[in-house]
């Protein structure tokens, strides 16, 4: 019989087609959001999960799964699952890095210029009917190229996204847990600096770095406060990172100029004051989402379940101690 796998949201054709080449596949193709009872329930059976960053891996669920052999996740970030309890049960995690990098990088560079030059206003301007002719000071925007762009998390998508700043002509700072190698650096055209003379230096700030206890609240009011008052704040990593509260109130107060944010605390709901604010572009967590990379990710994250599933090593391991147990 062939091990038995649930899929807890909608996927593409072509990646159901694979995993029933492996697997007795149950999937969720109505796009339901599974809650905690129901996914318990339904992963009961299993040994495969694949899922997503709604869906809730930890402790409870995986007491009520004792089959579970493997957690293929659709998304590079991971703070969906406990991998700590995970590996305790010797249930193999995996995610779905590289396929994202570029799309995200991209993302990152639409919001940095969405809110750079004002574009979400302007189009709610021309659909409210109000623009009534040219004029000199017009929607007045801030330049990106030649702008100081401040990177903190120069992992895989940072170095991309420091790289597409080439093309702008941007100066780059980076900080990061730990400084790259010099021929990184070089090739990059990435200066270290420390977190604090990002904040206070940098033009734009771009968050790159996964949810973790360690990376709450990263950006608050004392960070947002050394930031330039004509600053912005680019967030295309995991709500949490930023105390969104305090954004809500620097954004208000004018302590920073603008942010872009395809992440926040709690999505998907939201702070409802962002709603009110101009100086604000929000989008929703879309920063890996072309029709290429999200096909790409789920196959990847198939790929990842059925390599477990048939004995071998994912491409893809979080955590290489769950085989040990
Ligand atoms: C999306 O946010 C991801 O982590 O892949």
């Amino acid at each position: 019989m062939k091990p038995r796998l649930l899929v807890t949201r909608e996927v593409f054709d072509e990646t159901l087609h694979y995993l029933a080449q492996h697997c007795e596949v149950e999937s969720n193709q109505q796009d339901v959001p599974l809650d905690p009872e129901t996914l318990a329930q339904r992963l009961e059976d299993k040994v495969g999960v694949m899922c997503c960053l709604t869906d809730r891996i930890d402790e409870q669920l995986l007491t009520r799964c004792p089959r579970l052999k493997v957690v293929a996740n659709i998304a590079v970030g991971y703070n969906n699952i406990d991998l700590d309890a995970c590996t305790a049960r010797g249930v193999m995690a995996t995610n779905t890095p590289e396929v994202l990098t570029d799309t995200t990088a991209d993302l990152a560079f639409a919001l940095i210029l969405a809110t750079a030059r004002r574009l979400t206003e302007g189009e709610a301007y021309i659909r409210a009917g109000q623009w009534s002719g040219w004029y000199l000071k017009q929607l007045l925007g801030v330049d990106v190229h030649h702008a100081t762009l401040g990177i903190i998390g120069m992992g895989r998508i940072g170095r991309v996204i420091a790289r597409r700043a080439q093309g702008f002509e941007m100066r780059v700072i980076y900080h990061n847990r730990v400084r790259l190698a010099a021929d990184i650096e070089q090739a990059l055209k990435a200066t270290y600096v420390s977190k604090d003379e990002l904040l206070e230096q940098a033009d734009f700030v771009i968050l790159q770095m996964p949810y973790m206890p360690q990376t709450h609240h990263l950006i608050g009011a004392a960070e947002l406060k050394k930031m330039k008052s004509s600053a912005i704040l680019i967030n295309v990593t995991r709500g949490g990172i930023v105390d969104d509260a305090a954004l809500v109130r620097a954004l208000k107060d004018g302590t920073i100029r603008g942010a872009g944010l395809d992440t926040f605390e709690g999505e998907p709901q939201l702070n409802p004051e962002f709603l009110e604010l101009k100086n604000v572009v929000l989008v929703p967590h879309i920063g890996s989402s072309t029709e290429t990379t999200r096909r790409a990710m789920a196959m990847t994250a198939a790929k990842n379940a059925v390599a477990v599933l048939s004995g071998s090593v994912p491409p893809n391991f979080l955590n290489p101690e769950a085989g040990k147990n």
